[in-house]
């Protein structure tokens, strides 16, 4: 196996040589800072797999991260990356260029560079090395791998040096590095120049989009103290269906079957859960729940719903530009959608002043909303909504808030994710009214942890019915919808009403 083979094996998936020869250059480059300190994974696997796919539930341990090998040609790179930088980076970000015709400049410079520093490679050994070049500076470099994982879905870099991985619910370290700091700053620079957005001290934390569509968010220094720091949220090319979260244990043929009357019903429904517990999943799923003969207006700040409905107006909300101007909020979008005859509106996120147009709409004619919210519990979503009402700035009165807040939702379904990496739904909860100053809850279902966990540290329980017969319920028959009554009594029923349920 060549030098290059070995290099490349974790690009091509190859299996690994076990350890590193001396690299094959003739007059190596004096080193670098950046080489004498760089790390790279050039003979590990994309990521580390959980032991004998085994999930033990505990906290990510960095003594697992494999032993980094050094990557004879780093310091190339990296020098030559550099150069290419220099010469070209201005037409890096230039719209103008195709992605071939900046590939083609870009390798015909990056061919004079690496003819200028003299390494005794092949013909093949040097293609590659412009090849693996171009991939640092054009595309995604060390993130590649990672990229084209599908058991993947999210990556966080906490700083070149330190990559995590979220495989099956569980989160890892990789052993995948970029070379330095410049390097990831290069990636950074790209995904957000693509998006058309700039990142530097000025303007130190962007959102941003992949091709694919998946979420990026990268935050650099003086903000993020130890380096450049950048978390990719996968876009699941084929979202999850309801029979997928069955399937996962997030959610009973039960649960499922009332919301899915819920949704039909028209009742206004927030998801509530922590950040990455599957909030936006689960929005995704109940919206596809919604009859497709309805119009449905979907309100986002990075699109990431995918609804099977035709009849759907997708709406994403803008930042404001570099002079600060033209920013569209969630705001303005949620206003503007009650002039666009919606039947349902979906909102991704309440996550602020916009909370007071949605519960407003959602007591004014437009029932049936869905919409998610950052809480730990439903007692926490209510609270949560009622700070976010009190930022619109209208100085309303705490008890007609909760007022609006009780009036205006119907069902609060809260998710979690568990140290075992399960994500699941664990109450299903009606807001019932007010009781003095208080917004009162009853949990229809609710999370059953007596059963613990098992000897691989899974979590056992379930989700159940507390047996108190939720008065949504009555809500659901005046919608003509048949759920059995008794779903709500006994778990150990089937759920007739899944059949039709995709
Ligand atoms: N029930 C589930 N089982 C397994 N994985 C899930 C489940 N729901 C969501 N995921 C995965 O978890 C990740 C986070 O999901 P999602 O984007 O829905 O979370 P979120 O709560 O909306 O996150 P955020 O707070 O960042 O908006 C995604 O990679 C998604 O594919
Ligand atoms: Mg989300």
């Amino acid at each position: 196996m060549s030098l290059y083979d070995r290099l490349n094996a974790r690009r091509t998936g190859a299996s690994p040589a076990p350890t590193v020869q001396a690299p094959e250059i003739v007059e190596p480059p004096a080193p670098t800072e950046a080489e004498t300190t760089v790390l790279d994974s050039v003979d590990e696997p994309a990521f580390v797999p959980p032991e004998g796919g085994s999930v033990p539930a505990q906290e990510p341990d960095r003594s697992s991260v494999p032993e980094a090998v050094v990557d004879p040609l780093a310091g190339v790179k990296e020098k030559a990356a550099q150069e290419l930088f220099g010469r070209i980076g201005v037409r890096l970000n230039d719209s103008t260029l195709t992605e071939q015709q900046l590939h083609d400049l870009a390798r015909k410079e990056l061919a004079e560079i690496v003819a200028g520093e003299q390494l005794a490679l092949t013909i093949t050994e040097r293609n590659r090395l412009i090849d693996d070049i171009s991939a640092d500076v054009l595309g995604y470099g060390p993130l590649e791998p990672l990229l084209d994982d599908d058991n993947i879905t999210e990556i966080m870099v906490n700083r070149y040096d330190r990559i995590y991985v979220e495989v099956r619910g569980r989160i890892m370290p990789v052993a995948a590095r970029f070379t330095g700091e410049p390097q990831l700053r290069r990636v950074i620079e790209r995904i957000v120049a693509r998006v058309g957005r700039r990142i530097d001290e000025s303007s130190p934390m962007v959102d941003a989009r992949l091709e694919d569509g998946s979420r990026v968010n990268a935050v650099v220094p003086p903000l993020a103290v130890d380096g450049s720091s950048l978390t990719i949220r996968k876009f699941a090319a084929t979202p999850y269906t309801v029979q997928d979260l069955i399937g996962f244990g997030s959610v009973t043929p039960q649960v499922a079957a009332v919301l899915d009357a819920a949704v039909k019903a028209k009742l206004n429904i927030i998801v509530s859960g922590g950040t990455g517990t599957g909030k936006t999943t689960l929005l995704n799923v109940l919206s596809s729940f919604i009859p497709g003969d309805e119009r449905i207006v979907t309100i986002e700040d990075a699109v990431e719903l995918q609804l099977q409905q035709e009849h759907v107006v997708r709406l994403e909300s803008r930042p404001a530009n570099i002079e600060g101007r033209g920013e569209v909020t969630i705001r303005d979008l949620v206003r503007n959608s009650l002039r666009m005859r919606p039947d349902r509106i979906v909102v991704g996120e309440v996550r602020g002043a916009e909370s007071l147009d949605m519960l407003q709409a959602m007591n004014t004619g437009h029932e049936g909303s869905i919409s998610t919210i950052h809480a730990n519990s439903p007692r926490d979503a209510v609270s949560r909504l009622e700070t976010l009402v009190l930022m619109a700035g209208m100085e309303l009165p705490l008890r007609a808030i909760r007022e609006q807040v009780a009036a205006a939702i119907d069902i609060i379904v809260q998710i979690q994710r568990h140290r075992d990496g399960g994500r699941r739904i664990v109450s299903v909860t009606e807001v019932h009214g007010m009781e003095g100053e208080v917004v009162t809850l009853q949990d229809a279902f609710s999370f059953d942890h007596s059963a613990g966990f098992d000897a691989e540290g899974r979590l056992l329980g379930r989700i159940r019915p507390t047996g108190v017969r939720p008065r949504f319920a009555e809500r659901i028959a005046d919608a003509g919808i048949a759920l059995p009554m008794s779903l709500f009594q006994d778990d150990a029923l089937d759920a007739p009403h899944l059949g039709g349920m995709r």
